[in-house]
């Protein structure tokens, strides 16, 4: 096969054979395909799309162009959850003790943020000596032992998807519906769990922007996972806002404590997402009959401290000093906290998540390059909501800044994010549809 007639050929819209997609992946993993002709590929897939059956394809050769991870051994039924990337969202630290503490077992490998979004890496590492990176047998006994691990994606997992993120996040072929379903997706099916939940982000702060893209890019995937034997449910949830109110990685780990050492109230949307997550993972583990009697467990786990209790047995069993847990405080200390006010009195009519993202990541919250360091302590913490009513003289943030060189450009953006109107905003739904 020659590589530039496939890409002339989804150039020309034309359908790509199982064998065509094999040759081009093996191409990528073994470096006989070059950057610029995958990019070239990809591009033309952003545009012209593709069809069922070569997002399958593309699937299933991805999930298997390097290790796949074989929890068979383990008893039960895994269940894994993933968000497509958000802003201020921290659920899976929430999430995955609550339904371990209902019996449920969860074995998550998760990533790293990128740009504006955060990643649930990062936010572990705040707390001092957690190590991300364990052997597979370690992560299994720490299941076994807890019911639940979340760590980092060991280096032969879908090396295919590790190449092409990386190509795609420079060449601006990351929004692409096929492209994305078949990067989770490999690395979800590659993983190992039965089960798996979605969080399919949708608005300002998501890679999907519109309702319809996001309900295509949901109704891929679960079709995808029902395909290769799965049980799979995508929830499509609200990122017209960041979800919690912390962005930062220390911050949001503070405020899952908060959540599960009952400080938040079960209104917040952080803890609407969650209990709808967790509900639906307890029901595809057959822990609950149905979605009611999981939210009552889930509940139950929270109100009586048994979730907080697996946080700290998981942070413990991955190396951390769990007196950060205990004294969330410590893991945000900073050198200043500047306020921030709004231009005027009215409501908060607008939020743009993904600059609220960014500004956090310029505070050293994130990354712009792959190498760059992340701050655990720094980010933005709001002190009010989309729709709330503000006076110019409260803060409506704080930011947590150690590193001043970009607070400048942080600030700039951060008056560009947040809209004031005069009138109060029109409600957003937060949970817009459950699909599988
Ligand atoms: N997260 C991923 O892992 N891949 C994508 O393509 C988008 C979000
Ligand atoms: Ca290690």
């Amino acid at each position: 096969m020659i590589v530039t007639e496939l890409i002339e050929k989804k150039r020309f819209c034309g359908e790509m054979t199982r064998e065509e997609l094999q040759f081009l992946i093996d191409g990528v993993v073994d470096g006989s395909v070059q950057d610029c002709q995958m990019s070239a590929w990809m591009m033309a897939v952003c545009i012209n799309g593709m069809s069922e059956r070569e997002i399958s394809d593309l699937t299933d050769i991805m999930m298997h162009s390097g290790d796949t991870v074989d929890l068979s051994d383990l008893p039960g039924i895994k269940v894994d959850k993933h968000s497509t990337g958000g802003v201020g969202d921290t659920t899976t630290l929430v999430v995955a003790p609550l339904v371990a503490a209902c019996g449920g077992t969860v074995a998550k490998m998760s990533g790293r943020g990128l740009a504006h979004s955060g990643g649930t890496l990062d936010k572990l590492e705040s707390v001092p000596g957690v190590d991300i990176e364990q052997p597979l047998e370690r992560f299994k006994s720490i299941v076994r032992n807890i019911g639940v691990a979340v760590i980092g994606q060991s280096g032969d997992l879908v090396p295919a998807d590790k190449k092409m993120y990386a190509l795609r996040d420079i060449t601006g072929t990351v929004q692409s519906i096929p492209l994305i379903a078949s990067s989770i997706m490999s690395k979800k099916l590659a993983s190992g769990a039965d089960a798996i939940v979605l969080d399919v982000k949708t608005g300002n702060g998501a890679f999907m922007n519109t309702l319809e893209d996001s309900k295509r890019l949901a109704g891929e995937m679960v079709r995808i996972g029902k395909r290769l034997g799965r049980r799979t449910v995508a929830i499509i949830t609200d990122m017209n806002r960041p979800l919690g109110m912390a962005i930062g990685n220390g911050l949001e780990m503070k405020e899952a404590i908060e959540v599960l050492t009952g400080k938040v109230p079960k209104e917040d949307p952080l803890v609407e997402v969650c209990l709808t997550l967790g509900s639906n993972m307890l029901v595809l583990s057959e822990k609950a009959a149905n979605i009611d009697e999981a939210r009552a467990m889930l509940i139950e786990a929270l109100d009586s401290g048994r979730g907080f209790r697996k946080l700290k047995d998981m942070i413990r069993a991955l190396g951390g000093d769990t007196r950060f847990i205990d004294e969330p405080e410590l893991l945000v200390r900073v050198n200043r906290l500047i306020p921030f006010y709004p231009i005027k009195d009215g409501y908060i009519g607008a939020i743009d998540a993904k600059k609220l993202g960014i500004a956090a990541a310029l505070l050293g919250a994130g990354r712009f390059k792959k190498e760059d360091r992340v701050d655990p302590a720094v980010g933005i913490l709001m002190c009010r909501r989309y729709g709330d009513a503000v006076g110019k003289s409260d803060p409506i943030a704080y930011l947590y800044v150690n590193d001043e060189e970009r607070l400048d450009e942080a600030l700039g953006l951060l008056k560009e994010a947040v809209v004031v109107t005069d009138t109060p905003p029109e409600e957003l739904p937060l949970i817009y549809d459950i699909i599988g």
